[in-house]
């Protein structure tokens, strides 16, 4: 694809037919539909039309940088250098069970990093860090930059969403993507993340490219395509990048849904819960704290993210950051009281045998039909509902033993996610002898001293 000579006059028609026909759009029209749209001057129906060309034809790298360059400039970009350290945030491509972020942030508050988290709301089959932040009573990630910064000086994190002055044009595009079917291209999930994330005056950023059937990229290629683009944006901008492409063959931990994964937060910050979901948070914790200047290796960071939780100030700084963020500390402190659903329905085990294989996507979405996410662009997320599993990949199961159980507040929801939960377990004969690894490889910073199994 060759540059096509700038439009004199910007009109969304053009850009629409010259994406749709697979020729490369300048700087400036790009720059042009992404500041009609947040500015309103461009509807939904044309942005959408242009999204799908987009997911349909791909961009250059030149496109995507502009892409990234323009949804970053639709807002302010914060200069956090009066606050001490390094500040380092974290963010997940999406997956189904990913709640590691709630707790990475406190945890690298808790070794001294600084973490300005800027995250999104649910997309599509995956689940949202903002929603889950909300499942906590009072909890408020709506604030103005200033209280960001106020939060932020006194605890060393806080977590909130885009703000009419930090990347709006990612607030307005992300929401339109999550219902139009234009999620999966990995330049306007690079864009999009990367708008937000160098948005929040960081020096490093972590990044967890989700690979497997719960994933926006199914295919380790792509992942590690999609991985690349964002180091090289990252770096391009003079920060430290790196990704790590992590399994999400099956949800993680056990919970999906946004108070239950409260609760599975709650536990990992306590010393327990899930296998996965620990392992995985200490690993993306041990390159937060090595890139924020306070481990010297990678293995360092994790054994001093492992001393933080046992010792408990893991979970202080969460408590924290959730009082100055207007959360009830009564939720956290007794989880059974978040949000909780009216009703529970178990979904047993057809047969006697093994787990091969789940179809993490399937459960995602089965949990977005009980209302834990959003069918429309409209509707409001329901923070009670969920699906907590009882089976992992590979582990046994007796025929008629629960496999998940579904919590819901209607009864017609839950037909229709439990049809869906129904086709999501593969049920092998023999014992599964292949084990995915939890970390697939890393890209990026220093690669090569932190890739582990
Ligand atoms: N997370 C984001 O912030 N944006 C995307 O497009 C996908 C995942």
């Amino acid at each position: 694809m060759s540059p096509a000579p700038a439009l004199t006059s910007f009109r969304a028609i053009d850009v629409i037919r010259k994406k749709r026909d697979g020729i490369e759009l300048s700087r400036g029209e790009i720059e042009s539909l992404v500041s009609s749209y947040t500015h309103g001057d461009v509807p939904d129906y044309q942005v959408s039309a242009w999204l799908m060309a987009v997911v349909l034809r791909g961009m250059t790298r030149g496109e995507t940088a502009a892409l990234t360059d323009a949804m970053l400039r639709s807002g302010e970009v914060l200069d956090l250098s009066a606050l001490s350290g390094k500040k380092v945030d974290k963010h997940s491509t999406g997956g189904v069970g990913d709640k590691t972020s709630l707790v990475l942030a406190p945890l690298a508050a808790a070794a001294g990093v600084t973490v300005p988290m800027i995250s999104g709301r649910g997309l599509g089959h995956t689940g949202g860090t903002l929603d889950k932040l909300e499942a906590i009573p009072g909890f408020n990630v709506n604030l103005p930059v200033a209280e960001f910064r106020r939060v932020l000086a006194a605890c060393g994190c806080c977590m909130i969403g885009q703000t009419a002055e930090i990347a709006p044009a990612d607030r307005k595009l992300y929401a339109l993507r999550d219902v139009t079917g234009t999620v999966e291209s990995p330049y306007l999930i690079c864009a999009s993340i990367m708008s937000k994330k160098l948005a929040e005056g960081i020096d490093a950023l972590v990044l967890d490219v989700k690979t497997g059937s719960g994933a926006f990229m199914k295919k380790e290629e792509d992942a590690v395509f999609l991985a690349e683009l964002m180091v090289e944006t990252g770096e391009r901008m003079g920060k430290q990048v790196v990704a790590l492409i992590t399994d999400m063959d099956q949800p993680l931990g056990c919970m999906v849904g946004n108070a239950l994964e409260v609760v599975e937060v709650i536990e990992v910050l306590h010393g327990g819960g899930p296998d996965d979901l620990r392992q995985l948070c200490l690993e993306l914790g041990g390159w937060m704290l090595h890139l924020g200047g306070v481990a010297n290796t990678v293995e360092d960071g994790k054994k001093q993210s492992e001393k933080l939780i046992a010792s408990g100030k893991a979970f202080d700084k969460f408590r924290r950051m959730v009082e100055l963020q207007g959360g009830d500390l009564r939720a956290i402190d007794d989880p059974k009281k978040l949000p909780k659903a009216q009703h529970t329905m178990t979904l047993p085990s057809p047969k006697t045998g093994y787990i091969a294989s789940m179809q993490a996507e399937q459960i995602g979405t089965a949990c977005v039909i009980l209302g834990g996410g959003r069918e429309r662009k409209e509707d409001s997320v329901d923070p009670a509902v969920g699906i907590v599993l009882h089976k992992k990949i590979r582990d046994a199961v007796s025929a008629g033993e629960p496999l998940a159980t579904i919590h819901y507040n209607a009864e017609s929801r839950a037909a229709r996610a439990r049809q869906r939960l129904e086709q999501s377990f593969q049920i092998a004969a023999a014992p599964i002898r292949e084990k995915r690894p939890l970390i697939h490889r890393v890209i990026g910073h220093e690669a090569e001293s932190g890739a582990k199994n």
